[in-house]
């Protein structure tokens, strides 16, 4: 057994679809929890997906696999969303919000039904927009509702931003925060490395964040769609919950009274245990990312505001 399992640890996850798929291939590899179900609306595709991990399972760990249904939800500690359509390429993630949004319903109420104690995390795009709508609906108090927000876009830009400077993207301290989307902004005013600023031509900093913002739509251009670094993104938010780290992570979580921000699910960093996000850090922004944080808020408020909640 290694030492990041778990004892008696369950994640399921909803949607097996490239996303779905890869985070709980990515869990079982990293033996996080001690059992993983899925859980798809094409059960024939999670019972495939189960049965192609578990052959692995002699060349991996004692990790418990099944295609199940919602009652496995009941002793669920982690229910990930993944479910539901992906961008096809020139789409925005906006774009999928009234397709995505209607499976929402009866996914929320089918989880619910089941558990009352667990922490729903949201991937499905519009990724805060549909945190907001699980809340809503879930009733859940709003720590145990997270979006997996703009970890992932922070780590895009850790890792571009590593590629400048010849620095290992774990050592670069850098955030893109707001959307998860065309609206998100990067934090340069706090970008640094063991507390040193970053020095960067304003050049290489408008294409560093441009390859950051556009890099789905890069991907999803070559190859259909994204799914590996989302899934290390989501295992990264599962150990911080299971394991009670208290580990700082850009996930989307509800604003109130944010810096006049309020009623609406951004990607900020937070600190995140097992109680779900503890706390949300007070950002020392400059005028302009206070500028662009709001704009990127009143951006998915005005999208809320067009669904039936
Ligand atoms: C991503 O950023 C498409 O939201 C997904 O990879």
């Amino acid at each position: 057994m290694t030492t990041s399992k778990m004892s008696s640890s369950r994640v399921v996850i909803i949607g097996t679809g490239a996303v779905g798929a890869t985070t709980a291939y990515t869990l079982l590899l990293r033996e996080r929890v001690s059992e993983l179900v899925l859980i798809d609306a094409n059960h024939e595709r999670a019972l495939g997906e189960a049965l192609d991990m578990n052959h692995g399972l002699p060349f991996t760990g004692g990790v418990k696999l099944w295609a199940g249904d919602y009652s496995d939800c009941a002793d669920a500690d982690i229910v990930i969303i993944a479910a539901g359509a992906s961008q096809r390429p020139g789409e925005t993630r906006i774009d999928l919000l009234k397709r995505n949004a209607g499976i929402f319903d009866s996914i929320i109420q089918n989880i619910v039904k089941y558990n009352d104690h667990g922490i729903i995390l949201v991937a499905t795009n519009p990724v805060d927009i549909l945190t907001y709508v699980s809340w809503k609906k879930s009733g859940f108090p709003t720590n145990r509702v997270i979006g997996s927000g703009t970890l992932l876009d922070s780590a895009r830009f850790r890792y571009l931003i590593g590629q400048n400077k010849g620095i290992n993207p774990r050592s670069i301290h850098a955030h893109i925060v707001g959307e998860h989307g065309d609206s998100e902004l990067p934090l340069w005013s706090l970008a640094n490395v063991a507390g040193v600023g970053l020095e960067f031509e304003e050049q290489e900093r408008s294409d560093i964040f441009s390859r950051t913002k556009n890099a789905a739509y890069e991907i999803i251009n070559a190859k259909g769609s994204t799914s590996y670094a989302i899934a290390l993104a989501l295992d990264r938010i599962v150990v911080s919950i299971l394991q009670d780290e208290g580990s700082v992570l850009n996930v989307s979580t509800l604003l109130t009274d944010y810096k006049g921000i309020s009623d609406v699910y951004l990607g900020i960093p937070s600190v995140v245990d097992r109680s779900g996000v503890r706390e949300i850090l007070d950002l020392n922004l400059n005028d302009q990312e206070l500028e662009q944080l709001r704009a990127s808020a009143n951006k998915l408020k005005s999208e809320i505001e067009k669904l039936e909640l």
